[in-house]
């Protein structure tokens, strides 16, 4: 068996083969936020079936595969859908994308998610900016031998969100007129959604968000050095918030219903995080 860092690397040429643009920035689309990927230019779409090693996606809502293309002037590396431990992939697998971005020169990710909303100033449909997250995954796509090619043994997460690149996502969404919230999002295995007294737990840990998924992915991006924004949606407040069911559906139409001011700012911030790795 390979090890991961040439499995990456031969998914990564594999990838960069299929197109002439060399992009500098990843993009992850959650549930339902996957739209973004169709409107790019020029682009070239590899089903993430036809990439050596690459996991395939079984949710519902993740068409699973890899757009490289252009978001105005900016040639960036889209992952329309992605896989979660849930789906019984390893956290390896779950991180491998990143370790494929890292390969493929991307030196900086924007992550997006759907993700249930714990702090009652969010309503359904808002945008927040990930400051921070909790990993209650149980476990951690660096456990097992270092590779150093990759990184170090012990990387530092004090700033995993970029400031910089939350202060220019502010910026943006303030010129929009958009209002971005940024919380603590809390990771958790699922695929169940959690019990109202799971979500009483996490408040008073200090999460404004819920999800499954995300965490495992900066992990590896920090650990290589790429650095990352993460922006969730709240496609549902938490259980026991409200006191109705939580549902797929749901999920995936409100992710359907913000798309629009969603894209917006993906294409105001792509040009701000391009230049500022120049
Ligand atoms: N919990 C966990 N994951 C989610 C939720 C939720 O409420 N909404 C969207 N993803």
């Amino acid at each position: 068996m390979e090890d991961q860092f040439t499995l990456a690397e031969t998914a990564a040429q594999s990838v960069l083969q299929r197109t002439g643009l060399r992009p500098r920035i990843g993009l992850v689309l959650g549930s339902g936020l996957g739209g973004f990927a169709d409107s790019l230019g020029e682009p070239a779409r590899i089903p993430f079936a036809e990439i050596p090693a690459f996991p395939r996606s079984t949710a519902i809502g993740h068409a699973g595969q890899m757009v490289i293309g252009k978001a105005g002037a900016v040639p960036v590396a889209v992952m329309q859908g992605r896989v979660h431990l849930y789906e019984g992939y390893s956290p390896q697998q779950v991180a491998f994308p990143m370790r494929v971005f890292g390969r493929m020169g991307i030196r900086a990710v924007i992550l997006t998610n759907a993700a249930g909303g714990i702090n009652v100033n969010y309503q359904q449909g808002a945008l927040v900016l990930i400051r921070d997250h909790i990993n209650l995954q149980g476990t951690n796509p660096l456990a097992g031998p270092n590779d150093d090619r990759f990184g170090v043994r012990f990387p530092d997460m004090t700033h995993a969100y970029s400031k910089d690149y939350r202060a220019m996502a502010q910026e943006e969404a303030g010129k929009l007129g958009m209002r971005l919230h940024e919380g603590v999002y809390a990771a958790l295995l699922g695929p169940s959604y959690e019990t109202p007294a799971e979500i009483n737990y996490l408040r008073i840990i200090g999460a404004d968000l819920v999800g499954m998924s995300t965490a495992f992915e900066v992990i590896a991006a920090r650990n290589m050095g790429i650095k990352v924004l993460a922006i969730s949606c709240v496609t549902n407040m938490a259980a026991g918030i409200l006191d109705q069911p939580l549902s797929h559906q749901e999920v995936m139409e409100t992710g359907e219903r913000v798309r629009s001011s969603f894209e917006a700012l993906l294409r105001a911030v792509l040009p701000r995080v391009e230049r500022s790795q120049l």
